[in-house]
């Protein structure tokens, strides 16, 4: 039997057939990244003039009120969905007083951006203690330097009504503590903020990766490590027990974390769920790419596109992003 020249089936697929052409690619693309997807964290740092660039994540800094506001603008005119706010006071001390404070520095930057630009962005508050206590950790800490569960949840509760009273459109957990969502929920719920939502940090994992963020926003723990309340990289099911739990306490929306090392959970939580899920594209691992890229080993901007789609893919609605505005303005 000779091939068949022309017309009939030569007896394989021709996958080639729409790859020949820019045009053909586009309009086959199964997943596409907007810039409406992404979410960019921002760090703002109480008394400092200027912004502090960080050495590990190359082009992200430190912000001053001022300089927040005007990434802020410069966000909303690129079109991203939103941004997830860190604060870094001046003083820390052991129950994180500076996270609830009206005056306190992340308060200050909620109100002031939200004064400025409305609802023109989604505001996300990252509500955890870490960048707020002197031992660096999530929770409060026992004498015996055990994080405490159940009284942190007073402490959660607190700050989650001082951030949404601030202005924060969103209340993202992300302490990892047992019972948070249920314990803001009923927060906000007393206190009148009964529309503010949850994004639950459901699926948060004690990672390697956060290590630039511990430059970046000063929280690093001063004694042990977080393998007691962040989940452990070996887990999956568990991440699906998290995000049930988070959901019958209230989540409105929940977020897997770090993202590409984790895209296998992010698949297997967005099948199981049906509200929004996040991913959070943490900064190792775009130390990873910058440091890669800056040695001339990658080529720089289809690396970064190539894990937003890839991450949009595996089924994240939201990316959390500190890439978020460079890749709206190339996504544009
Ligand atoms: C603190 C927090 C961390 C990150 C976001 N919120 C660090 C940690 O848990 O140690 C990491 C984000 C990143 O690495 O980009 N709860």
């Amino acid at each position: 039997m000779s091939a068949a020249p022309g017309g009939s089936s030569p007896g394989f697929a021709r996958g080639r057939r729409l790859r020949s052409t820019p045009a053909l690619r586009r309009l086959t693309a199964q997943t596409r990244v907007a810039p409406a997807d992404l979410v960019l964290p921002v760090f703002v740092k109480e008394g400092i003039d200027e912004p502090v660039a960080i050495g590990s994540m190359p082009g992200v800094v430190q912000h001053t009120v001022d300089s927040l506001r005007k990434a802020a603008h410069e966000a909303a005119e690129a079109g991203i969905g939103g941004l997830v706010l860190f604060g870094i006071p001046s003083e820390k001390d052991a129950v994180g007083s500076q996270a609830d404070a009206a005056d306190g520095i992340v308060n200050v930057a909620l109100r002031e951006l939200r004064a400025d630009l409305g609802d023109e962005l989604v505001l996300v508050a990252d509500l955890c203690l870490c960048e707020y206590t002197d031992h660096g950790h999530c929770g409060l800490v026992t004498p015996a330097g055990v994080v405490d569960n159940d009284p942190t949840l007073d402490r959660y509760a607190s700050v989650a009504i001082a951030q949404a009273q601030a202005g924060a459109h969103v209340i993202a957990p992300s302490g990892m503590m047992d019972g948070q969502v249920a314990a803001i929920r009923r927060a906000l719920d007393a206190s009148g903020s009964t529309e503010t939502p949850i994004l639950a940090y459901a699926a948060k994992y004690a990672s390697g990766f956060y290590g630039p963020f511990r430059e970046a926003a000063e929280g690093a723990p001063q004694f042990g490590d977080r393998s007691t309340y962040q989940m452990d990289p070996a887990n999956a099911d568990e991440a699906l027990r998290e995000v049930a739990q988070d959901l019958a306490e209230g989540a409105d929306a929940v977020m897997v974390k770090p993202a590409l090392p984790y895209l296998d959970v992010v698949t297997r939580v967005a099948d199981a769920v049906d509200v929004p899920v996040s991913a959070y594209q943490v900064s190792g691992e775009y130390a990873m790419v910058e440091a890669a890229a800056a040695n001339g080993w990658i080529d720089r901007e289809r690396a970064i596109l190539e894990t937003l789609t890839a991450i949009r893919r595996a089924g994240a609605g939201q990316v959390l992003t500190y890439w978020a505005v460079e890749a709206a303005r190339l996504l544009r």
